[in-house]
């Protein structure tokens, strides 16, 4: 959601995983994706319990065709998880995992990495720029240093799954905040991504969402005057 869990909350975690015994699943698929900031290393590499289960995948930073990713786990996990996979599937996609490995070990994959970093960094400045000039006053957001993915959070009062079919009849798609409640109760956030997205796109969107939101918000006003007192 465009945030960074920091160093000292990573290891508050663990000494909460470690005091009550249990396993932390550290779902890591957009690591390769860190844009900027100062790297804070992922739980795995803090981990001195085992208790660590760390997932990758190239699914974000190649393409979701891909399939491939990997588990990393120690010690007794790592049977678990065996008797787990060998009960899923009987082998995995021998041809891609080799292409892939060659890709890595040429080189080719950092330096890929090394241009999708600079390509989402211009789409997070231009979306951030854009929500700046058309978010109405009171919108809060996120400043992602890694990933590609913007938590906006809306002024109170709106509700963003309400929003969302006026959002796609102007082109905009996004994932109304209330998808990421337990219960699903109504939320004034949303999330953006800009995976897809070119700069120019993801001003044109965002402009269109603004617009979008001016015209609801002098909708409500008008109905507020027609009020009888
Ligand atoms: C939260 C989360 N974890 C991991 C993944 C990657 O999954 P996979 O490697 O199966 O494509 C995704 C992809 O959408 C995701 O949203």
């Amino acid at each position: 959601l465009g945030t960074t869990t920091s160093l000292a909350h990573r290891r508050e975690l663990l000494a909460i995983a470690r005091r009550l015994s249990k396993p932390v699943i550290e779902d890591a698929y957009e690591m390769d994706l860190r844009l900027d900031g100062p790297p804070v290393p992922p739980l795995f590499a803090l981990d001195r319990s085992g208790l660590v289960v760390h997932l990758s995948s190239f699914s974000k930073s190649l393409f979701p065709g891909v399939r491939v990713g990997a588990v990393t786990a120690r010690g007794r996990l790592v049977d678990a998880l065996l008797a787990l996979k060998q009960a899923t599937d009987l082998s995995d996609a021998m041809p891609i995992q080799a292409a892939l490995a060659e890709f890595i070990a040429s080189g080719d994959y950092r330096r890929h990495l090394t241009r999708l970093r600079r390509v989402l960094r211009g789409r997070r400045d231009a979306l951030l720029a854009a929500l700046e000039e058309h978010m109405p006053a009171g919108t809060r957001f996120t400043r992602p240093q890694g990933g590609y993915q913007v938590w906006v959070e809306l002024p109170a009062g709106v509700d963003t799954s309400e929003l969302l079919a006026d959002a796609v009849g102007a082109g905009v798609l996004f994932t109304p905040g209330a998808q990421f409640h337990h219960d699903g109760r109504p939320s004034s956030a949303l999330r953006l991504s800009f995976a897809l997205a070119d700069e120019a796109e993801l001003r044109r969107g965002v402009a269109a969402l603004g617009q979008v939101l001016r015209a609801r918000g002098s909708d409500a006003a008008r109905r507020a005057d027609r009020v009888p007192i």
